[in-house]
């Protein structure tokens, strides 16, 4: 369709009458008082009234009554300032409520007094059900992906609870095994059950909380703890796979805020990363090191997990974080530790750095915001997690 200057005017108001009566959106026009003077036809189509109907009635009519205060309030600014959009909502005939973006321009005679508004309405409820059904997309996704990593961060417990059963076991059916040996060793394997076991029944209800959007509680936490529990862990994979643990954390000295689980659990990933590295070298050391450092003139704890493995090549640094990545036979490797990790760490305000040496080992640095002890506690300095 063409325009020309040299149209009759009659053929352009014709022109211009059926382009609004035909707008797919509707568009009505106004008086000073809100009485519609003008509305095309898609505004019968929306609202479900007459053409006749609508004519005779005050816009305040098409409301629902909750929003008529926002409504007054919203012609006020209109006349001020000449130009609004805004989102409400329009009342059809049947009761419908229906989702409505509406942009309006004052209209002013030839004195510069309001003389009307023009609005174009645009029906919101398409892009509404889109924006819902995305919005619901984007948290199945995520609970996906958080399911998918606390079925992972699952296997260490779960590792824990079937070798302490199996050592269990082994210890009752020697028949000439000392009492008090077996009396001491039972203990420590259902404590060692016993800590999987509140390790899993956190994992899932973290699953679960996430999926009612429940969120983590941080507390002040001594990074011993975690550290310790991590270790306790994978002890039988360190002492199986002959790694030499090095390096001294010491207890109630290094605070933060932070998830307790969460922390064990990132612990959890970088120690059993390590320990997969090295299975292939001869030198087998694991160092875990926490110094003070400023960082943006604030106090932090740089923890450093160093071990002596095949290293990370220069062009997977990046990659080794992205979920999913994994350099593991099926069946071992998720991919999922270092991106859950690095979550983890974010979500504590801190930040995971790698530096990496292929051929000679790989260090993880957790760089975490220090708190103060939160009481003046005597601090008792324990060896470092080592090997038992
Ligand atoms: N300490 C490490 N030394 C060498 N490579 C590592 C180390 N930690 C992680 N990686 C690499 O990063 C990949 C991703 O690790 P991760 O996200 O924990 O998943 P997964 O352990 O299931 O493979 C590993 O498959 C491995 O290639
Ligand atoms: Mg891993």
């Amino acid at each position: 369709m063409s325009f020309h200057a040299d149209d009759k005017p009659a053929g352009a108001v014709g022109l211009f009458n059926s382009l609004i009566e035909d707008f797919p959106d509707m568009i009505h026009s106004l008086d000073g008082a809100g009485n519609i003077v003008y509305v095309n036809r898609m505004a019968t189509q929306l609202l479900g009234y007459a053409k006749d109907e609508l004519c005779g009635m005050n816009i305040r009519q098409l409301y629902p009554p909750e929003i008529l205060d926002a409504v007054e309030q919203g012609f006020r600014e209109v006349k001020r300032t000449g130009v609004k959009r805004v989102e409400s909502l329009f009342l059809a005939k049947d009761g419908t409520r229906i989702p409505v973006e509406i942009r309006t321009v004052v209209q002013c005679d030839g004195h510069s007094a309001f003389a009307r508004t023009f609005s174009i309405s645009r029906d919101l409820r398409k892009l509404k059900e889109m924006q819902d059904s995305l919005i619901h997309a984007g948290r199945l996704a995520a609970i996906g992906e958080l399911a998918a990593g606390a079925a992972h961060d699952l296997n260490n417990p779960l590792m824990a609870v079937i070798v302490a059963a199996a050592l269990l076991k082994k210890m009752a059916n020697k028949p000439d095994f000392p009492q008090e040996e077996l009396r001491k060793q039972t203990s420590r394997y259902s404590d060692k059950i016993s800590g999987a076991a509140s390790t899993m029944r956190h994992l899932t209800t973290r699953l679960r909380d996430f999926a009612r959007g429940v969120k983590d509680q941080h507390t002040a936490i001594d990074l011993f703890d975690p550290i310790q529990d991590a270790f306790l862990i994978l002890e039988h994979r360190i002492r199986t796979n002959n790694i030499r643990v090095r390096g001294a954390v010491v207890k109630a000295k290094h605070w933060i805020l932070g998830d307790r689980n969460q922390i064990e659990q990132v612990f959890l990933n970088l120690l059993s990363n390590a320990c997969d590295a090295m299975s292939q070298t001869d030198v087998r050391e694991l160092t875990l090191d926490i110094t003070p450092q400023s960082t943006g003139g604030k106090p932090h704890w740089c923890c450093a997990v160093r071990d002596t493995g095949e290293g990370v090549p220069e062009e997977k640094k990046e990659q080794v974080f992205k979920a999913f990545f994994t350099t593991k036979p099926h069946g071992k490797g998720t991919g999922l530790g270092l991106s859950i990790t690095r979550s983890i760490i974010k979500e504590h305000n801190g930040e995971i750095l790698l530096t990496s040496e292929p051929g000679k080992g790989t260090t993880f640095s957790l760089l975490l915001p220090a708190i103060p002890a939160p009481s003046p506690a005597a601090t008792c300095e324990s060896p470092a997690p080592s090997q038992r």
